[in-house]
């Protein structure tokens, strides 16, 4: 399984703060807004990533990620001209994707939840041919809405309808069989000038290739593409971490529990950042004793399944 993160876009909705800097590039409290949904693929066991923003900001994500073999990823960097909508990710990826399946997910969601991984690891087991997560949300106007039948089969999927059929968004995490590309590419633009992922959607929903995952009230879904969802995002992760003391989506945690980075590399990231709450953080884990056995006693960390 491949994973894309697409974080281009225009970046209106959140204008002036994005006139000269990439939306996903913002900070969601203590890190960039990005590192949220680079860490659901790393916690899904994707390490192939490919990261899709605008020509202006390629070099910046660079800059922030490199190639990614520090966290034990490989990242690959890729331009998107215009923002003509979300398939169009398969087309421009066409050749990382090859014969592969490959997992999208939105430079701007945000999950947070107990179970998370298992149920990312048992959607990727299950995996056919595509799979979307949905989640009951107050305003699925806003959203693509799914509806479905008492066994969890698809009967509809509509883009920010005006009558939603349902309470279930479309979160922005898919997973596709190889076939994305292809059937991207067929899709024609919607009246407000983009390719759908709905659209795409429908397509495999046509051929009765479309599943569903539900993501229960335990959950967190958010998206932080304006002002307001932006600063909820931030408080969010905010209370979250202090209650805790845990935090959310660091990609240096993660890639240290899954062994991917080393404690002492854990160590050195944390020393250069020891000015601040979060390369501090760093520094507790990499400098407890049997931090890994410490984790694992817990059963609301996220690794537990990762750690067995
Ligand atoms: O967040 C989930 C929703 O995302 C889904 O429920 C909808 O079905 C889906 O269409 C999408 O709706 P949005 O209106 O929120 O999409 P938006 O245009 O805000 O773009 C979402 C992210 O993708 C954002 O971080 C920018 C990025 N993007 C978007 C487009 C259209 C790109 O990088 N390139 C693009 O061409």
């Amino acid at each position: 399984m491949k994973g894309i993160i697409l974080a281009g876009g225009s970046g209106t909705r959140l204008a002036p703060s994005t006139t000269s800097i990439n939306k996903h590039l913002l900070a969601v409290y203590d890190k960039p807004m990005i590192y949220y949904p680079l860490s659901v693929l790393m916690l899904a066991g994707i390490r192939e990533i490919m990261i899709i923003s605008t020509a202006e900001d390629k070099n910046r994500f660079e800059d922030l990620l490199g190639n990614g073999s520090a966290f034990g990823l490989s990242l690959t960097y890729r331009e998107q001209q215009e923002p003509n909508g979300i398939p169009e990710a398969f087309i421009i990826a066409e050749d990382f994707i090859g014969k592969d399946d490959v997992t999208l997910i939105l430079g701007d969601n945000i999950f947070y939840g107990q179970g998370f991984t298992p149920l990312l690891r048992k959607a990727i087991k299950n995996h056919q041919h595509a799979t979307v997560f949905g989640y009951r949300v107050k305003d699925p106007e806003r959203f693509g809405v799914v509806e479905f039948d008492d066994n969890q089969n698809v009967v509809s999927l509509e883009e920010k309808p005006e009558q939603p059929k349902s309470d279930f968004a479309v979160t922005g995490l898919y997973m596709y069989d190889h076939n994305a590309p292809r059937l991207a590419k067929k899709l024609k633009f919607s009246k407000r000038g983009e390719l759908e992922i709905t659209d795409l959607n429908k397509e495999y929903l046509k051929r009765g290739h479309l599943s569903v995952e539900l993501l229960g009230r335990g959950f967190a879904w958010m998206d932080a593409g304006t002002h307001e969802a932006l600063f909820e995002a931030s408080e969010f992760v905010k209370i979250t971490q202090q209650r805790q003391g845990f935090k959310i989506a660091s990609i240096e945690e993660i890639a240290y529990y899954m062994g991917y980075m080393t404690k002492e590399a854990l160590y050195q990231k944390g020393k250069a950042l020891e000015k601040n709450d979060y390369g501090r953080y760093l520094l507790d884990i990499a400098t407890r004793e049997h931090s890994k056995q410490y984790w694992d006693g817990q059963d609301h960390s996220p690794m537990l399944e990762v750690l067995k």
